[in-house]
């Protein structure tokens, strides 16, 4: 073996075949004075911290009964950007709304100038800042969204820029082409053109192999439902998953949307309505929640992902990591949030950050779980057992990050 980690309190194995709808979510996989064995990167044996005094390691790791669990799992960034919007907390304070601040050219179209503005190698620089930080806070796998640059030249620049990125950084990235993320100005009489002009990537995007999904944000004053029906169906038709940026404002409809469509996941869901909840209990669509963002937002309403649950839906938990809606890498405080504010339980929140977050990404068959035979992404915390974390908020609990079987932090 090359490591042994022995002495493990509670180990969270989640190994489960996901994604883990509804009340199967309260179902903790939960084993006491565990040890795992690594070898080549992989979960090698998982047994009883008796059973790992007779197997020979290279180096041991003692957890000192401490909790261990999946390394987080990610599934809604907008990891590359340039610039910062720090100037919009006024608006925000004047209650000035999202929505408008976009209205009047700043918000996400800000970010695009700062973008277009930004070099290769700054845009890299910063998102691999951004993956330290995030790796820091216990994710070993990361979605990552195009969206800053609304011209194909930016675009791809940005999408490059995320792969790149996930072959320097240890953490994993799954890239998302979000260039249906805002209406430029120069198409604000035609956005059907504009999406016209983005699909026209697509070919590109599949033969370099730049993203595997296809995301639009579908909201009043961006693009209407019957807009990202056409664009997601032609993503589909090139052979990419698609996602949806659905009902965070206004409830126009796009769960349902994302339902109708098969997509892999339906994100924010803020204000999805009762019919959206009942469709996608009944769907393979796993809703990702991003409860931070309403809190950013200066939001008293948050999703009703409590409901969406008890009706039997698959649900996983994003920070939305990006410089305008939600500012922060923490994924440890937006779990609190969703104690907090959602009202989930400690062991839904853990589905929801591990293995449902995997299934939101393609990633259901690697990452999420502790299982023989999985990449050895693991967290070693500084607390005693699985509900400390949502518990103790605002805080950083990470003692150790194993990614693919090195340790990364310690
Ligand atoms: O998920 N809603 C659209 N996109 C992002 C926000 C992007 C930004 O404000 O820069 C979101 O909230
Ligand atoms: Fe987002």
């Amino acid at each position: 073996m090359d490591i042994v980690i022995e002495n493990i309190g509670q180990l969270l194995t989640l190994d489960k075949k996901g994604p883990v709808k509804g009340s199967e979510m309260n179902d903790l996989s939960l084993l006491e004075n565990a040890a795992i064995g690594i070898k080549n990167g992989k979960i090698e044996w998982i047994g009883t911290a008796d059973e790992a005094t007779n197997i020979k390691a290279n180096s041991t790791i003692d957890a000192k009964g401490r909790l261990v669990t999946p390394g987080l799992v990610e599934p809604h960034t907008h990891l590359v950007f340039g610039g910062s919007r720090e100037q919009e907390m006024a608006l925000k304070q004047q209650d000035v709304p999202y929505l408008e601040i976009l209205k009047q050219g700043g918000g996400i179209l800000s970010t695009v100038n700062a973008t277009k503005k930004a070099s290769y190698d700054e845009l890299l620089e910063k998102a691999l800042f951004h993956l330290d930080r995030m790796a820091a806070y216990g994710i070993t796998t990361v979605e990552a969204k195009s969206g800053y640059g609304l011209d194909k030249e930016t675009e791809l620049k940005q999408l490059k820029v995320a792969k790149e990125a996930g072959e320097k950084h240890p953490l994993d990235i799954v890239s998302t082409f979000l260039g249906a993320h805002a209406i430029p100005p120069k198409y604000k009489a035609d956005p059907e053109g504009f999406l016209d002009l983005m699909a026209e990537l697509f070919d590109e995007i599949k033969a370099e192999n730049l993203a595997e999904f296809v995301d639009i944000f579908t909201e009043t004053g961006v693009f209407s439902i019957e807009q990202s029906r056409h664009y997601l169906q032609k993503a589909k038709d090139k052979g990419f998953g698609v996602k949806i940026h659905a009902d965070e404002i206004d409830p126009l409809g796009g769960t349902e949307l994302a339902v109708e469509l098969g997509a892999i996941s339906g994100d924010h869901l803020a204000v999805t309505s009762d019919e959206g909840i009942k469709q996608l209990a009944a769907s393979d669509t796993i809703g990702v929640i991003l409860p931070g963002t309403s809190f950013y937002l200066g939001k008293d309403t948050y999703s009703r992902a409590r409901e969406m649950i008890d009706a039997g839906a698959a649900i996983a938990i994003s920070t939305d990591f990006n410089p305008g809606s939600s500012v922060t890498e923490n994924l440890q405080l937006i779990m609190s949030i969703a104690a907090l504010k959602l009202k989930l339980s400690p062991e839904e929140i853990w589905h929801a950050v591990t293995v449902n977050a995997a299934h939101a990404i393609g990633r259901g068959d690697q990452a999420g779980s502790i299982a023989v035979g999985r990449n050895a992404d693991i967290v070693i915390w500084d607390a005693p057992n699985y509900m400390y974390i949502p518990y103790h908020y605002g805080v950083n609990h990470v003692n150790t990050v194993i990614k693919n079987g090195s340790v990364l932090f310690e």
